[in-house]
C-alpha cells in the first residue's frame, strides 16, 4: 500500500470508528458489534504504526472514549483510570514481551494472568473501611457517581475489614451481569415491550446508569475485582490475595501466575476453551507483570501501562474485502452466492469464503464486489457476512447479478415467485451430483470414515467413480496411485468403506438425498414401512399417512422411487449394500409425542435428546406446527421458540424435558 492509499484509508477508517465510539459510548448503541469494532481499531493501530506520521491527536487510538452522562454527579478519579493495550496472539505477545524486556534488563520476572471481564470498570473507594462513594471510570479522569447503584451490588461489601479500614483504599472492578441474568432480563424486556439490550455489556451499562436504584437491583450486577490502591504490596498476586481477604470476588482460577510466556500461552488457550461454558462473558486475559516495582518502572505510555496487556481473544467478527462473489450449486439445485474474501482470521481460524444465502440477503446487505464488509463466525456454522462498511468504498466497487444459468451445468435457473432461493433445476447437474456423493458418504448417512469431499473431488476428477454405488468396487490399487495417497492410506479408506456396507434402513434413505427427507423423515419412514421394498412400492397415501410426512414430502419419495434412473441407481447400490430393516415403533412412554427442540441443552447435546425421545416412541421433528406436542426451550433458544408462542404449542425447559423422561 503506497503511503498516499494508506493515507485514505486511515482518515475513512477514524471517521468510522468515531461514528461508532460515539453510538456506543455515549449513546450506549452499537450497529456493528464490540468485536468487528475492534477489528476496524486494530486495523487503523497497524497502519499508523506503519506509518506513524499519519497519526493525528484525533485518532480513535489516541484516547479514551466515553463522555459521562449529564445526569449524574462528576466524580475525578484521584488516580487515573486507565486502559489496556490489546495484543491478539502469541506473536503480538511476544513482541510486546522483548520491548519490556528491553525498559527491565535486570532479568527474570513472572506474569499474572487473569480474566478480561467484558463489563464496565468501576472505582469504588472506601475510607477507614466503610464504602463512601462509587464512579464509573467516564473518560478516565473523571467518572459518574453511582454510589446508591453500586450500594446493591451484593457482591460489593458494603464495608471492609482488617487493613481495609486504615485511611483511604480503593477497589478497581468490573460490573458484569451473568449470561444467565442477560437471557431473563431481556426476555422480561421482550414481553414488556421495553428495551432489548445487544449484549450483557451493554445491560450492565445500562443498569448502572439508572437514576433508580431499585431498578439497579433488580438487574443483579455483579462485580469482580482486579486492582487495590492504598495499600502497598510487591506483587499483582499478593494484591489479589489481599482483595479476596477484604470480601471481594477475583478472577478465581480462571487466574494464575504464569512463570514464562509458555506457560501463559497454555493457560489462554486453557481459559479460551472453557469461556462459552462460563457463566458470564469475558474476552480475553488481562496479563501484568507480577512486579509491582518493574510495572511502576515500567511506567505508563500515553493511556496505557506498558506494564500489563489485554490479551484478547480471536474475535468471532472481523472486518475484511469481498474481492468476488462466487455461486454455489448445493445439491438440491439451490444456488448460493458465496463471498469470496481476503483471508482473515476468526475465531482462531483463518476464513477466505462467507455465504451470502441468497440474492435477497445480498440486495438487503447492500453488497457490491470490492465492499469491506463485517464477517462473523458462530461456533461451527459456516461464516457470513453481517453488514457492509459502505463508507469505506473507493467507488471502485462493482455490483454483482445472479446469474440467469447455472454455473456449472449452463442450464437455465429457476426461481419461484414466493421463494428466495434460486435453483438449477437439471438433476443431471454435475455439481449437484457431487454434493449427493458428499452427502452419501457424510456422517449421518453412510459415515464412511476418512472419506470427505476433497478425497471424493479425487475419485471423480480420475473417473474413479460415476455414483456413489461405485465407491463400494473401489480397490486398494485404484487408489494408491492418486496424488496425496499411499498404499497405507488406502488400505485404510477401502477397510472403512468395507465397514460401512452394514446400515440401517434409516440411514440408507437419508443418504439417498431424496429432496425433502431430511434425518427425521428417514426414521420415520423407515420405522413405519419396515423394509426398503415396501417404502419402495407405498401409494401417496400410504406415505402421507405416516406421521410428519406431508403432501409435498410424500410426493418427493413417490416421484423419486418411480423415475427411471434412480430405480437402476438402486439396483446397483442394492448389490453392494446390507441393509438391516427396521422394527416397527414400540409403544412407549412418549408414544405419539412431537417434540421440537430449540437453543441448548446443559444436561444433554441435541442428538442425545431425540435419540431418548426415539427411544421412549416419541417423534423428534426439526419443525414447529400445530401438530408440534412440546418444544424443548434450551439456553438461546432460536425462531421455534418465537413460532411455538404463536400457534399456541406447550414449551417446556430442560428440567420439565428431564422430568419426562426420567
Ligand atoms: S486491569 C491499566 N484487569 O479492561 C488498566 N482490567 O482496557 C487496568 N478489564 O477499563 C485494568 N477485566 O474495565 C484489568 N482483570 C482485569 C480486567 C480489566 C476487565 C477492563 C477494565 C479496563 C479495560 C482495560
Amino acid at each position: 500500500m503506497t503511503k498516499s492509499e494508506a493515507k485514505e484509508r486511515i482518515e475513512k477508517l477514524k471517521k468510522l470508528i468515531d461514528k461508532y465510539r460515539y453510538q456506543y459510548h455515549v449513546l450506549n448503541k452499537l450497529e456493528i458489534s464490540e468485536e468487528a469494532l475492534d477489528s476496524l481499531k486494530h486495523e487503523l493501530k497497524k497502519m499508523e504504526d506503519e506509518f506513524p506520521d499519519l497519526v493525528t491527536p484525533d485518532s480513535p487510538t489516541q484516547r479514551v472514549a466515553g463522555k459521562p452522562l449529564k445526569e449524574f454527579k462528576k466524580i475525578r478519579h484521584q488516580t487515573k483510570m486507565l486502559s489496556l493495550e490489546d495484543v491478539f496472539s502469541e506473536e503480538e505477545f511476544s513482541e510486546w514481551l522483548a520491548r519490556i524486556k528491553k525498559l527491565a534488563p535486570q532479568g527474570k520476572f513472572s506474569f499474572y494472568a487473569e480474566p478480561k471481564f467484558d463489563g464496565l470498570a468501576l472505582s469504588i473507594v472506601y475510607e477507614n473501611g466503610i464504602l463512601k462513594y462509587a464512579a464509573t471510570r467516564g473518560d478516565g479522569e473523571t467518572g459518574e457517581d453511582v454510589t446508591q447503584n453500586v450500594r446493591t451490588i451484593e457482591s460489593v461489601p458494603l464495608s471492609v475489614e482488617g487493613n481495609g479500614r486504615n485511611g483511604r483504599v480503593e477497589v478497581r472492578g468490573e460490573a458484569l451481569i451473568t449470561k444467565k441474568n442477560f437471557e431473563a432480563i431481556n426476555k422480561e424486556q421482550k414481553k414488556k415491550g421495553g428495551q432489548i439490550y445487544a449484549n450483557s455489556r451493554n445491560l450492565a451499562a445500562g443498569s448502572l446508569r439508572q437514576l433508580d436504584p431499585k431498578i439497579t437491583a433488580s438487574r443483579r450486577l455483579d462485580f469482580f475485582s482486579y486492582d487495590l490502591l492504598g495499600m502497598d504490596f510487591r506483587s499483582h498476586s499478593e494484591e489479589h490475595k489481599s482483595l479476596r481477604e477484604l470480601g471481594f470476588k477475583t478472577g478465581e482460577d480462571l487466574e494464575k501466575r504464569c512463570e514464562d510466556a509458555e506457560e501463559v500461552f497454555r493457560h489462554y488457550k486453557k481459559i479460551a476453551e472453557r469461556r462459552e461454558k462460563l457463566a458470564y462473558n469475558i474476552d480475553g486475559l488481562v496479563v501484568s507483570v507480577d512486579s509491582n516495582k518493574l510495572y511502576k518502572k515500567l511506567g505508563v505510555v500515553g493511556k496505557t501501562p506498558r506494564g500489563a496487556i489485554a490479551f484478547k481473544f480471536s474475535p468471532r467478527e472481523a472486518t475484511t474485502k469481498v474481492e468476488d462473489i462466487v455461486v454455489q450449486v448445493g445439491r438440491t439445485g439451490a444456488l448460493t452466492p458465496v463471498a469470496v474474501l481476503k483471508p482473515v482470521e476468526i475465531g482462531g481460524v483463518m476464513v477466505s469464503r462467507a455465504t451470502l444465502h441468497n440474492e435477497d440477503e445480498i440486495k438487503r446487505l447492500g453488497l457490491k464486489i470490492g465492499d469491506s464488509v463485517v464477517v462473523g463466525r458462530a461456533g461451527d456454522v459456516i461464516p457470513d457476512v453481517r453488514k457492509v462498511l459502505k463508507e469505506l468504498r473507493t467507488g471502485h466497487e462493482k455490483e454483482f447479478h445472479m446469474p440467469k444459468h447455472c454455473p456449472v451445468c449452463k442450464k437455465p435457473i429457476e426461481k419461484k415467485e414466493r421463494e428466495v432461493q434460486a435453483k438449477c433445476v437439471n438433476k443431471l447437474c454435475p455439481a449437484r451430483h457431487r454434493e449427493n456423493l458428499y452427502h452419501f458418504v457424510s456422517r449421518k448417512a453412510f459415515n464412511i470414515d476418512g472419506l470427505g469431499p476433497k478425497i471424493l473431488d479425487a475419485f471423480l476428477d480420475n473417473g474413479l467413480i460415476q455414483d456413489a454405488a461405485d465407491i463400494f468396487e473401489l480397490k486398494e490399487g485404484d487408489i494408491a496411485p492418486l496424488e496425496r495417497f499411499g498404499e497405507k492410506s488406502a488400505e485404510n479408506i477401502v477397510l472403512a468403506i468395507k465397514n460401512s456396507r452394514k446400515i440401517p434402513l434409516a440411514r440408507f434413505l437419508y443418504a439417498l438425498g431424496i429432496l425433502h427427507v431430511g434425518e427425521e423423515t428417514a426414521i420415520d419412514l423407515a420405522e413405519h414401512f419396515g423394509s426398503l421394498d415396501k417404502l419402495a412400492e407405498a401409494s401417496k397415501e400410504n406415505l402421507e399417512s405416516v406421521p410428519n410426512v406431508g403432501g409435498v414430502m410424500a410426493e418427493s419419495v413417490y416421484g423419486w422411487f418411480r423415475e427411471e434412473r434412480n430405480k437402476n441407481f438402486l439396483k446397483k447400490l442394492l448389490r453392494c449394500v446390507d441393509i438391516e430393516n427396521s422394527k416397527k415403533k414400540k409403544l412407549g412412554k412418549l408414544a405419539g409425542k412431537i417434540f421440537v427442540f430449540t437453543g441448548e441443552m446443559e444436561s444433554m447435546s441435541r442428538d442425545e435428546a431425540k435419540a431418548k425421545v426415539r427411544e421412549l416412541g416419541g417423534d423428534p421433528s426439526e419443525t414447529v406446527s400445530k401438530n408440534t406436542d412440546y418444544v424443548v426451550a434450551g439456553s438461546n433458544p432460536g425462531s421455534k421458540y418465537d413460532k411455538a408462542k404463536k400457534l399456541g404449542v406447550k414449551i417446556i425447559d430442560e428440567k420439565d424435558f428431564l422430568k419426562m423422561i426420567r
